[in-house]
């Protein structure tokens, strides 16, 4: 069989985290990866158009005679990627335009869901003739979950027990958007799981739990994540079980029976209930990021011969293998994030990558004399395989320890949940 040629979207640690493990595969010619980063650079060619370029990373893909294209942020699949790629027959792991509403839209979800009858919280759409504070009189007793009905870069929530944040957030968003959710709070704790699917069938890769909040203890604001670990005990075999069945099962119907099924990675944020009850926070149609750097190393399978079959809707002929290890990563931030990151400052430290430890790339880049500098807020996660959560902790930070980066932070309690 004659060998591919991947172009992989996006400039991220989850994009490293995917370069990496596809420039292992024997299946796989070359990587190329648009826009890239430091890391990318290691790894695959990097090609400097950008991941909302739709038209310049179909130019690309074709200039390359790529075979299959994968893409890590979601704002490409929203604008038709998938779609413009199978124009011209290229496969594209990431589903088409209407289905990546699940991510763009939370209405849209919210619908998708109550057709399939998938457990989530209920809520309210409010719009300019609503009672606002009859609305909040009725979600009153724990904190207000208020969720704007667009793409919002992880901007478009709050969750917050002050009503008169509450009431401004409500009011802006009606004022920009036209509309916005007011949900129910679920109560329990988070975990993430990525759902590999197509018209064929479904495997669920292991389950992990992200932190997104930016400081030790859970505390300070929301980020993308801070660190992220897999397996996570709180999905624990019987949670599983009823996420698959109430879950998983229904949504992989409903998506398989679109007249373009659904070929990529559902991302279903969970809330588990302390009786072990699974429901849906969130769904979104790419790999989560933190959550890729260390779920992908659990894979046992050929990482190409999964996003292709998944691409190509021959899924449901592939045996997945996991390692039974643990991984974990640690994010370091710029100084200032999330708020306003500071960039551009040079990096030192970065080990040698070996087979249980590695730093993956974010927000890097080389400047003119080639020196290594950060360029966005999360800049390096750094990440390990273990025996114990706890081995692969002690490896990750001593990761971390060796890097020096002005101003930077990182949480110290990854993990904290189950070690
Ligand atoms: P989302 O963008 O929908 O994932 O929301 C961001 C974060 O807000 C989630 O990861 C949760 O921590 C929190 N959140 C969202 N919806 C709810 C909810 N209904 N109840 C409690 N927390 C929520
Ligand atoms: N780490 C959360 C996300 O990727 O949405």
């Amino acid at each position: 069989m004659a060998k591919g040629t991947v172009l992989v979207v996006g400039g991220g640690g989850r994009e490293h985290a995917l370069c990496m493990s596809l420039s292992r595969s024997d299946e796989v010619e070359a990587v190329h990866c648009a826009p890239g980063n430091a890391g990318t650079h290691e790894v695959a060619t990097n090609h400097a158009v950008s991941a909302s370029d739709v038209t310049g990373l179909v130019d690309l893909a074709r200039s390359l005679q790529t075979t299959l294209v994968v893409v890590g942020p979601e704002a490409p699949l929203c604008d038709a990627l998938a779609d413009k790629l199978a124009e011209f027959g290229i496969p594209c792991f990431g589903p088409v335009q209407n289905l990546a509403v699940l991510e763009g839209s939370k209405l849209h979800a919210k619908e998708v869901m109550s057709l399939a009858g998938v457990p989530t919280a209920s809520y309210h759409v409010l719009s300019n003739d609503s009672d606002l504070d009859a609305a909040l009189d009725q979600f009153a007793g724990s904190p207000w979950v208020v969720k704007r009905d667009v793409l919002a870069g992880g901007k478009g929530v709050v969750v917050t027990s002050d009503r008169d944040e509450a009431k401004t957030f409500i009011e802006s968003s009606i004022e920009s958007d036209g509309k916005v959710l007011l949900e129910a709070f679920l109560e329990g704790e988070e975990a993430s799981m990525l759902v590999v699917m197509d018209g064929s069938g479904f495997v669920c890769l292991p389950p992990s739990q992200d932190h997104k909040r930016a400081y030790d203890g859970d505390e300070g604001p929301n980020t993308g994540g801070m660190g992220a670990y897999c397996p996570a005990p709180v999905a624990t075999p019987e949670v599983l079980d009823r996420a698959i069945s109430e879950i998983v099962e229904p949504m992989h119907r409903y998506l398989a029976a679109q007249p373009v099924p659904y070929r990529g990675v559902l991302y279903v944020g969970l809330m588990i209930t302390d009786e072990g009850h699974p429901s849906v926070v969130e769904f979104n149609v790419r790999f989560g990021d933190p959550e890729c750097q260390i779920t992908l190393p659990l894979i046992q399978t050929d990482l190409h011969q999964l996003l292709q079959a998944a691409a190509t809707d021959h899924l449901a002929d592939l045996e997945v293998n996991f390692h039974d290890k643990h991984a974990l990563t640690v994010v370091l931030a710029a100084e200032g994030y999330p708020a306003s990151p500071v960039k551009g400052r040079p990096i030192s430290g970065v080990s040698v990558p070996n087979d249980s430890a590695w730093v993956n790339h974010a927000g890097t880049g080389l400047d003119e004399q080639g020196q290594l500098v950060s360029t966005g807020g999360r800049v390096l996660a750094c990440t390990a395989l273990g025996g114990s959560l706890e081995d692969a902790a002690k490896k990750a930070y001593a990761l971390l320890e060796k890097i020096e980066l002005e101003g930077s932070h990182h949480r110290t309690d990854i993990g904290h949940r189950a070690l």
